[in-house]
Order: structure tokens, then C-alpha cells, then sequence
């Protein structure tokens, strides 16, 4: 099996009514897939399935290779991250970004796995700690001094980019955003987005980029997925799905766009 995230066959029923059926999906390392669908449609339910905050009715998922049960353990779990569409809510007020970032970080005892692996001079935990956060907030383009920054202090599309920061803390492999633009104007959404594409290239991070909105899936990804009434329909390379989309039902969400830009043919 290949590297990155692997959907095979995942169900989802609440109460026995399935809301997520039969999905076979791939995130490789450095892309990013847009799952696109509409409300109520499954996306949600499709990733806490890939987080494991939801249990499996049916199929598997793997990440590189090894299948990841309900239950995971710490490092399965910072494998596989999830970033929401409401930062505020996940943020607590009382901690500024720094201290969030730097907990995490302690937490994880990811300063010391780092320094035990360092064959060149070691520095202290503390001061690799403060270098790692400076270092999270260049690569979700934030100025080294929101550190110092509470929540409320921070836009909406900053605190977007906290929140993607501090997923990237713990160096996934895999990143979930679920609907991570949705609070924020259009063009803050674009700075977002933007952070998106350049953490799968420069990082090799894996994203499944989850939103009801194809204006999104057109501006950050590599391929796309469509989800309706929790079955895939289409997956195509995003080029192709934006020119020739093939199921009816894609031309119809294509056609209730209201102007994409313009992609060659
Ligand atoms: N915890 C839950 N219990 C029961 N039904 C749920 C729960 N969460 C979502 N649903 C239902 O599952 C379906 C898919 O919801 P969701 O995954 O949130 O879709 P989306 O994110 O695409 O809007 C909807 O019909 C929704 O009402
Ligand atoms: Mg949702």
C-alpha cells in the first residue's frame, strides 16, 4: 500500500442509518484533495472517521501502509490532524499563542526527541522549543510576535493560521481541514488557502481539504472528490474534474458556481 492516508470501503452510520458509505479515497504526501459536497452530504462524518473520533461501520483506513484502528495511540494520533472551521472555539482565550504552541510542544516531549536524534551540538529543550514556534509561525506566514499574541488579539484568518500551526506542532503527516475557510472573507480565505498549498509543498504535509464551496477546491487542489448523500460520485485530478467534469451531478455544483477563474484547457 502507498504512502499517505488511505480510505478503503469507510462507512459511518449514526443510529443505523449510514451517512457515510462505501469511500475509497488517497492522500499522498504533498497534495492536497478537495472534498467537496453540500450540506449535510457526510463531510464531517468522514473526517472524525479519518481522526478516529467516530467508529467504523465499515472499511479501513491506513496511514502509510499500517492501519489505524478507533482506538490510536499518541503518535497515531499527532499523525493525523484535524483543523476546524471555527479557531476561536478551539482556542483557549487564557493562553497566549506561544504558550499554546509551547505546551504542545513539551507535551509531545518533541523538543527532546529531536535533540536525542541530533548528532550535531544539542541545544536545551527550552531553547529549541522557542526556535520551534518562531519557526511554526513563518510557516503559516505570522510574524514571530503573534506569539505573544491572545486569541482575541488575532483576526479571524490569523487565528485560522494558529490553528494550522498548531496542528503542524506536532508534525502530522496528514492534515484534515474541514471547512477551514468557511468564517472568513473571501479574500482572508485566499491568504489561508495560500498557507495550505505551500505547507504541502514545502513540507510534504498530506492535506484532505474538506468544503461545500468549489471555489475553494479550485483554488488549492490537486485532486477532487465529490461527496453526495455520503457516496463518492467522482474523483478526478482537479484539472480534468474543473474542464470535463464526468458525473451529472458534479456539472450541476459546477454550474451553480457563479465565475471561476480560468484554468487552461
Ligand atoms: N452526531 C450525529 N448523530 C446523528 N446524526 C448526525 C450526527 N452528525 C451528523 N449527523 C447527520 O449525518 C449527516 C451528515 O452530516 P455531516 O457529516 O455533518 O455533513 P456535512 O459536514 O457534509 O454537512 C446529516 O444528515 C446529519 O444530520
Ligand atoms: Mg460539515
Amino acid at each position: 500500500m502507498a504512502d499517505g492516508l488511505e480510505l478503503t470501503g469507510v462507512s459511518v452510520a449514526y443510529a443505523g442509518r449510514r451517512v457515510v458509505d462505501d469511500v475509497s479515497l488517497q492522500v499522498r504526501p504533498g497534495t492536497i484533495v478537495g472534498l467537496v459536497g453540500e450540506s449535510g452530504s457526510g463531510k464531517t462524518t468522514l473526517a472524525r472517521a479519518v481522526v478516529g473520533t467516530v467508529g467504523l461501520a465499515g472499511g479501513t483506513v491506513h496511514l502509510d501502509g499500517t492501519p489505524l484502528a478507533r482506538r490510536r495511540s499518541r503518535t497515531e494520533r499527532r499523525a493525523v490532524q484535524l483543523v476546524q472551521q471555527d479557531p476561536y472555539a478551539s482556542l483557549n482565550p487564557l493562553l497566549t499563542v506561544g504558550r499554546v504552541l509551547d505546551e504542545l510542544l513539551r507535551v509531545h516531549r518533541l523538543a527532546e526527541r529531536r535533540i536525542a536524534s541530533d548528532t550535531a551540538g544539542a541545544p536545551d529543550a527550552g531553547a529549541w522549543r522557542r526556535a520551534r514556534c518562531a519557526e511554526l509561525m513563518g510557516l503559516v506566514g505570522l510574524e514571530a510576535d503573534t506569539l505573544g499574541r491572545y486569541p482575541r488579539q488575532l483576526s479571524g484568518g490569523q487565528r485560522q493560521r494558529v490553528a494550522i500551526a498548531r496542528a503542524l506542532a506536532v508534525e502530522p503527516r496528514i492534515l484534515v481541514a474541514d471547512e477551514p475557510t468557511s468564517a472568513l472573507d473571501v479574500t482572508v480565505q485566499r491568504t489561508v488557502l495560500d498557507v495550505l498549498v505551500g505547507l504541502s509543498a514545502r513540507v510534504g504535509l498530506g492535506v484532505l481539504l474538506i468544503s461545500h464551496d468549489l471555489s475553494v477546491i479550485h483554488a488549492a487542489c490537486d485532486d477532487v472528490a465529490v461527496l453526495r448523500e455520503g457516496r463518492i460520485v467522482e474523483h478526478a485530478p482537479a484539472a480534468r474534474f474543473f474542464t470535463h467534469p464526468s458525473d451529472p451531478y458534479s456539472r450541476r455544483l459546477l454550474q451553480a458556481v457563479p465565475r471561476l477563474p480560468e484554468r487552461a484547457p
